[in-house]
Formats: structure tokens, C-alpha cells, sequence
């Protein structure tokens, strides 16, 4: 697990990207052949990763996001605060719907998602960019 300084945000930046560049060469995709990698920011500056594990039983596949996700939650992380998301694809590797709704169980609206390709950032966007008026954790916790 790496770790990861405040101060120099574009560099930071790189670093999710090529983490998650990192990951997505580890990525298991035989069926699709198309590669994923993932990388989270934590509250703590440790850096998690992630690949898509496919299955021979597709819909049993999973996605980089979610693999992020469960190593940051194995490390005790619980606020995700940035993650990069890279394919190789003409159109920018965006979250998939669940994964979204994922990446809200543990991050603000405001948090940024950096997609990216093999060489580049393609896309910067918020979580509320990318599921508006969503639904998370504080709706149950509200006492009635
Ligand atoms: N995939 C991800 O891992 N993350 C995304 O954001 C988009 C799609 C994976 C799922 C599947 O293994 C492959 O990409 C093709 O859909």
C-alpha cells in the first residue's frame, strides 16, 4: 500500500492515475479482454487498488471499482477520497451504474472521479457529476 502527500494536487493526481494504470495490467478479463484498473485516495493518503475479476459465469464478474473498494475496506479506510478509473477505450472508462452507487457508500458527492486512459487523464468529473440526487448510507441513519 502506498501513501500519498497533500500538497501537490496535479501530482497526486498522476500517481491515482498510474496506480490505477498499475492495477489494471493485474486485471483478470479473458472473457472481454478489456482491462480495468481502479485506485482510491483515502482519508488516511493510502492508496487503494483494484482490476476487474471476470467469471465464466459472466454476471459473477467484477468490476476494478469494486475490488478498490474491498481493499480499501481490508485496510480499515473508510472515506474514499478521490479515485481514478482507467481503461484503453476511444470514449473515456466511466463508472458503471453500480459501481457509482458504490463509490457513494463511501464518499461525498464532491469527491473527484479521474478517468483515464493509457497516457492521460481523459475526464474529470464529481461523484454528483456522475449519479445526481443519489441515495447513500445517511437516509438509514436518520432517526424517525
Ligand atoms: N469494467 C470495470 O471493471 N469498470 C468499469 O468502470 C467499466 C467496466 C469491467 C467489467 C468487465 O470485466 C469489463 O470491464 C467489460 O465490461
Amino acid at each position: 500500500m502506498q501513501s500519498m502527500s497533500e500538497n501537490d494536487p496535479m501530482m497526486d493526481e498522476n500517481l491515482l492515475l498510474d496506480a490505477a494504470r498499475e492495477a489494471r495490467m493485474k486485471a483478470y478479463a479473458p472473457y472481454s479482454r478489456f482491462l480495468v484498473g481502479a485506485a482510491i485516495l483515502d482519508d488516511q493518503g493510502k492508496l487503494h487498488k483494484g482490476c476487474n475479476v471476470e467469471n465464466a459465469a459472466y454476471p459473477q464478474g467484477t468490476c476494478a471499482e469494486a475490488g478498490a473498494i474491498a481493499a480499501m475496506i481490508l485496510a480499515e479506510g473508510r472515506q474514499i477520497k478521490a479515485i481514478a478509473v482507467v481503461g484503453d477505450s476511444p470514449d473515456p472508462v466511466t463508472p458503471c451504474g453500480g459501481c457509482r452507487q458504490k463509490i457513494r457508500e463511501f464518499a461525498e458527492p464532491t469527491i473527484p472521479i479521474l478517468i483515464g486512459d493509457l497516457k492521460q487523464l481523459r475526464l474529470r468529473q464529481t461523484l454528483a457529476d456522475l449519479l445526481p440526487h443519489s441515495f447513500g448510507p445517511e437516509y438509514l441513519l436518520n432517526e424517525h
